[in-house]
């Protein structure tokens, strides 16, 4: 499963029961964090469990570019020696960010303070999305963007000589924008303030207080309220990458319609600003539990059960959940598509503009596999046809979307006939083993043949 190059379509056909143990990958979101902050502390920092799928390995290749020294030890295993708040050098090629938004959008935030210029670009579904959420703010501390045609990369930006502190509310609900400006107004002299009205992952204030930054969180009148000390020293962290819970969501999702199934995800991140999809699997009759809860490196965690669930039912998710689980309306579309009656996901315009416009990818190829979908620019609603009753049998574009590919390939393992996704290649942006992980618990994948 390539990340570029050349398709590689992958066939799910019905699956047998699902067993035993899913080990999913590290969290995507707090391992590019790991290695951004890692090149900004003074000194070494080691992480393990990262996840070693391309986005990653993109950033990982970028803090090289800006000067850190990074290196792998094993797997899951990394040092970075950082260079220190405003130390990063000036690159000496181009940034490519290949599918990651959080990758370069985070990345730039990190230099936008820096008096050096870095021109960023990735690929087709990267370059197609907004950057001016990022650039706006990013120039109220002094840095100059200019990029294609409504902020669109290739990109080049122009950190800030002379960098002003911000204080910014956000106009969309992202976590990419947010970090984006913290990360910038770490080489900022005084206080950079963020204010979200909905608030949306906090692994980035979570973990620059865990380096040592000065970061005070409140809820006021006007929301989520993230105030930051700029020019702090910080100090190198040892970091254990929690499991992804937006990867989990796969093998619990497929757990959850094939019949019989019941699998453990052990150590799974549950982080409240991401685990709004459990809560609304659970609103429809979900069966999982979750087991051993703990607290590790910060984050909490647990191991989830998850067994077959043949009574769900469809249901309005609240759309001020939607921050905490914008990743997984894809994987929750295709168990509604199993579930009896409809499930409406109101305030979802974010997915938009994700690695694919995800409402469009989801709403196509669920009609294609016999699925009635309704949609608006801020909803889509999908009428169940109840457990085991999508008929399948259909070819799904993956459109460079990791998360829309292993949806459908999810959505065969439960339909009547097989579906197809026609590349299965960006999986490795975000989840690498993905099809091992799935085959040992008992799914059966089939490779087209070359002319199929
Ligand atoms: C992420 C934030 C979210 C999410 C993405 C990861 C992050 O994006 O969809 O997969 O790590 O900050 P937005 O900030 O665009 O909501």
């Amino acid at each position: 499963m390539a990340a570029h190059g050349t398709p590689t379509p992958l066939t799910a056909p019905a699956s047998g029961p699902l067993t035993g143990e899913a080990h999913v990958p590290g969290d995507k979101s707090i391992s590019h964090r790991s290695l951004i902050l890692g090149a900004l502390a003074v000194g070494e920092t080691r992480i393990t469990g990262l996840l070693e799928g391309q986005d990653v390995l993109d950033t990982a290749t970028a803090m090289a570019a800006f000067g850190a020294e990074v290196v792998r030890h094993g797997e899951g295993r990394w040092s970075i020696h950082g260079v220190g708040t405003g130390g990063f050098a000036e690159p000496e090629d181009v940034i490519d960010c290949g599918n990651s938004g959080t990758g370069v959008r985070l990345v730039m935030g990190a230099m936008a303070t820096t008096p050096i210029a870095a021109t960023f670009t990735g690929d087709a579904s990267l370059r197609a999305r907004p950057m001016g959420r990022v650039t706006e703010p990013l120039a109220l501390f002094g840095a100059e963007a200019r990029g294609r045609a409504g902020g669109r990369l290739p990109l080049t930006l122009t950190g800030a000589a002379l960098p002003v502190p911000v204080d910014y509310a956000t106009p969309v609900a992202s976590a990419q924008v947010k970090s984006a400006v913290l990360l910038a107004g770490l080489n900022a002299p005084g206080a950079t303030v963020v204010t979200e009205r909905v608030a949306t992952r906090d692994h980035t204030e979570r973990m620059l207080a865990g380096f040592g930054a000065e970061v005070t969180v409140e809820d006021t009148a006007a929301g989520h309220r993230i105030a930051l000390i700029g020019r702090p020293e910080l100090r190198p962290q040892a970091i254990a990458v929690p499991r992804d819970p937006s990867s989990a969501a796969f093998p619990v999702c497929a757990a959850l319609i094939v019949p019989g199934s019941e699998i453990v995800v052990p150590n799974i991140g549950l982080n409240p600003t991401r685990a709004g999809l459990y809560t609304t699997l659970q609103d429809m009759g979900a069966d999982l539990t979750f087991e051993n809860p703990r607290e590790e490196g910060g984050e909490p965690v647990a191991d989830l059960r998850a067994r077959y669930s043949p009574a769900m039912r469809g249901i309005t998710v609240p759309p001020e959940r939607a921050a905490s689980m914008i990743d997984e309306y894809p994987i929750l579309a295709v168990v509604a598509a199993n579930a009896e009656g409809a499930t409406h996901m109101p305030g979802t315009h974010e997915l938009r503009v994700k690695e694919s416009d995800r409402i469009d990818a989801m709403a196509r190829g669920l009609r294609a596999c016999g699925a009635r979908v309704d949609e608006t620019e801020d909803s889509f609603t999908v009428h169940g046809a109840g457990p085991g009753g999508l008929p399948g049998g259909a070819t799904v574009a993956a459109r460079l979307d990791h998360r829309i590919a292993m949806s459908f390939l999810i959505a065969g393992m439960a339909a009547r006939a097989p579906v197809t996704v026609d590349d299965a290649g960006p999986i490795a942006t975000s989840f690498p083993d993905f099809r091992p992980l799935m085959e040992r618990l008992g799914a059966r994948f089939e490779a087209a043949t070359e002319d199929a």
